[in-house]
């Protein structure tokens, strides 16, 4: 690995079993593990041979339709999951943010959640407690800080999420289409944190279905599609052939 590369992947392979017929619930897959009675799947790759590399300090974009393997993608270099063949490099702290709510706990408060990811990402309570009000503030959740997140819109638990996963400053950060459910005041300032980011030289990954966005926030652009790389380029070049 190059010394100014902060993330790598060779030939990344992700299967996820499929179950072939419909099995209706848990119990009944239970009842026909018991008798033994065969239940057949069929394999199916989210993510085909992917090889990429992505300096430090460079802001990608992934963009794809539904399905393409883009949060999969996210969530191998995150090691959330793990590739059926190939390998992740990653170098420096990262903090992912993946799909909405993805690390909180539904029926704790949003305090409590600030805690607990904090936790995830590796800070001490002490720590976490004097970064509290800049991310509260941040978030723009106000009075329901104290309420458990399900009584949250998924705008705020957006909010919330990004406003701890970028506290810190960490090496590389990971956004999953989070922007998109923010109001449009919470993704200009979101823009920004991310822009500044950059500038300060962390490398961010960024999905997103909103190609301006793209366009005012990445250097570079992947191009998933069934979860292969179509295509890998500057911005301007991708975006123009994605919108063909
Ligand atoms: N845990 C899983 N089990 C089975 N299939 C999955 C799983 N996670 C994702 N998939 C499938 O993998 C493909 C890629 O999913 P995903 O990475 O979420 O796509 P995207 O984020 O680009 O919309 C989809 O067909 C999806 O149904
Ligand atoms: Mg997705």
């Amino acid at each position: 690995m190059m010394e100014n590369t902060a993330i790598q992947l060779s030939d990344v392979t992700v299967r996820f079993r499929i179950p072939h017929e419909k099995i209706p619930t848990l119990q009944e897959y239970a009842i026909r593990w018991l008798k033994r009675r065969s239940v057949s799947f069929t394999d199916f790759n989210a993510l085909n041979n992917v090889s990429f590399s992505i300096r430090q300090g460079e802001t990608v974009g992934i963009i794809g339709a539904n399905g393409a393997g883009k949060s999969t993608l996210l969530k191998v270099i995150s090691r959330v999951i793990r590739p059926t063949h190939g390998r992740v490099f990653l170098r420096g702290r990262i903090a992912p943010l993946l799909e909405l709510g993805a690390g909180f706990d539904y029926e704790m408060t949003g305090r409590e959640n600030i805690f607990l990811n904090g936790a995830v990402l590796g800070f001490s309570r002490k720590d976490i407690a004097s970064r509290l009000d800049r991310i509260v503030e941040f978030s723009g959740i106000d009075d329901f800080i104290d309420a458990p997140i399900r009584t949250y819109s998924s705008g705020m638990v957006a909010r919330l999420g990004f406003a701890i996963a970028t506290d810190i400053q960490p090496d590389i950060l990971i956004v999953d289409e989070i922007l998109a459910v923010g109001d449009a005041d919470f993704q200009k300032k979101s823009a920004a944190r991310i822009l500044r980011y950059h500038d300060s030289g962390s490398t961010v990954l960024l999905v997103s279905h909103n190609l301006d966005s793209i366009k005012n926030l990445c250097d570079r652009v992947i191009w998933l599609e069934h979860g292969a790389i179509k295509m890998v380029g500057w911005v301007d070049d991708i975006v123009k052939q994605y919108s063909l």
